[in-house]
């Protein structure tokens, strides 16, 4: 995930830089908005605050604001600054390193590299001023997303339009996500989360699965431009933004949304603490308690990892590609191989979830990869780049199993 400044400058088009925000968010990157004083006669700035749940920056001067730290600290933290939509005013400012807002400060204090997407009238577009402000910055490596020609908002027919959000987005991940990534266009599933098993209307069996592990690779797939579909368990973590997101609560619903997402994936990642057992005649009424103790008869789930394996598409040339989790407390990495084999998988990581640093609801963990190859200590460490060492070894896979992405 990256931090990415959305300039948002005082053109008609700035209506759709909402729709550029929420989708470099579905790609897993955080957004800060920063509008300029015209462009907040177009949207309101609640709109972006309300979007991307960041104070959107307005003005260098607001009351208790230090403008120098402020725009100082922002410049290091991003990873691109997209300006969408770019005036012919700001880009003459850029041109010529004025520096009369924060939008323009930030331009000159970041290191980070500069997507503009240029939206003017037509006229204003070609004239000559604008044309040598757009070549100085392009000798700078400052890159454009070509305005589309079509109807402009002044009345006019020709080019100048702001080019449609999606390929604004696509242009800000092309230069985010890292190049050689085998996940770029790829199909991933990744599961997240318990699941509750519904003894009456009020009880449910859960586990303590928080979904933070999933969550983190699901976020780290789509950063490396992977199209993610997230079927995600009960939890109260807020998951990240992904191409797709199913909620489910039940082993079973599991089993659906997996199996109908598998068919066209490339690969399935198995986070989720997916339980074993269910009751075998949940109620539909409250069970009132007697005296007595009680006796609840489970059955088994069904095995989703076991029913992927069994694909055709498995089968014949093994693909999805299957990764699944083993969380055990006693002889972690014996159990993993075994499971791994059992289950007809390709990779396994397994979790020692005695240790109090690792699995359940902390933010670290330390896992063993394991394979057919052999096997991989990835030591204690965030989730996030936990995810990153797990999906840099999927990309193995991936290489090795599968034709190059058709794009839809
Ligand atoms: N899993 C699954 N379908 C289920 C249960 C689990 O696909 N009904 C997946 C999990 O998402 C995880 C892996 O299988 O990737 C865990 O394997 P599992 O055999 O369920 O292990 P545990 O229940 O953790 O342990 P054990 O079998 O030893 O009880």
């Amino acid at each position: 995930m990256s931090l990415i400044a959305l300039g948002v400058t005082g053109g008609i088009g700035a209506y759709k830089a909402v729709e550029v925000c929420r989708g470099l968010q579905i790609h897993g990157h955080d957004v800060v908005a920063v509008m300029t004083r015209s462009a907040a006669r177009f949207v309101g700035p609640l709109t972006f605050e309300a979007i991307t749940r960041r104070a959107v920056i307005t003005s260098q001067w607001k009351f208790g604001m230090n403008a120098d730290i402020e725009h100082v600290a922002i410049a290091d933290a991003i990873a691109l600054l997209l300006v969408a939509p770019c005036t012919a005013n700001v880009i003459g400012k850029f041109a010529h390193g004025i520096a009369d807002d924060f939008l323009t400060s930030l331009y000159l204090a970041t290191r980070a590299p500069v997507l503009l997407a240029p939206s003017m009238n037509s006229n204003m577009l070609v004239h000559d001023a604008v044309q040598r402000n757009l070549h100085t910055l392009a000798a700078r490596g400052v890159r454009c997303v070509e305005p589309g020609d079509g109807y402009l908002a002044c009345g006019w027919i020709g080019k100048g339009r702001l080019a449609e959000p999606a390929e604004i987005v696509a242009a800000a991940v092309a230069m985010l996500a890292p190049v050689d990534s085998a996940l770029s266009g790829r199909r991933v599933v990744v599961t997240a989360g318990p699941t509750y098993e519904d003894i009456d209307p009020v009880r449910y069996l859960g586990n303590r699965s928080s979904g933070r592990m999933g969550f983190a690779i699901a976020a780290e797939a789509q950063r490396r431009g992977a199209r993610v579909t997230l079927v995600a368990g009960p939890t109260g973590l807020e998951p990240p933004a992904a191409e797709e997101i199913v909620r489910v609560r039940s082993a079973a619903e599991m089993h659906t949304a997996v199996m109908r997402a598998a068919a066209r994936a490339d690969v399935v990642i198995m986070a989720a603490a997916v339980a074993d057992y269910t009751p075998a005649d949940p109620a539909s009424r409250k069970v009132a308690k007697t005296d007595g103790p009680m006796t609840l008869t489970l059955r088994r789930t069904p095995d989703i990892l076991a029913d992927l394996a069994r694909l055709p598409s498995r089968l014949s040339s093994g693909v999805p590609i299957l990764v699944g989790f083993a969380a055990e407390t006693d002889d972690a990495e014996a159990r993993g191989r075994e499971k791994r084999a059992r289950k007809g998988i390709d990779l396994i990581v397994v979790n020692d979830v005695s240790r109090s640093d690792a699995g359940f609801e902390v933010a670290t963990n330390a896992v063993t990869l394991i394979d057919a190859e052999g096997e991989c200590a990835v030591p204690l460490q965030s989730k996030e780049r936990v995810a990153a060492a797990i999906l840099d070894r999927v990309e193995w896979f991936v290489r090795a199993r599968t034709a190059p992405p058709v794009r839809a």
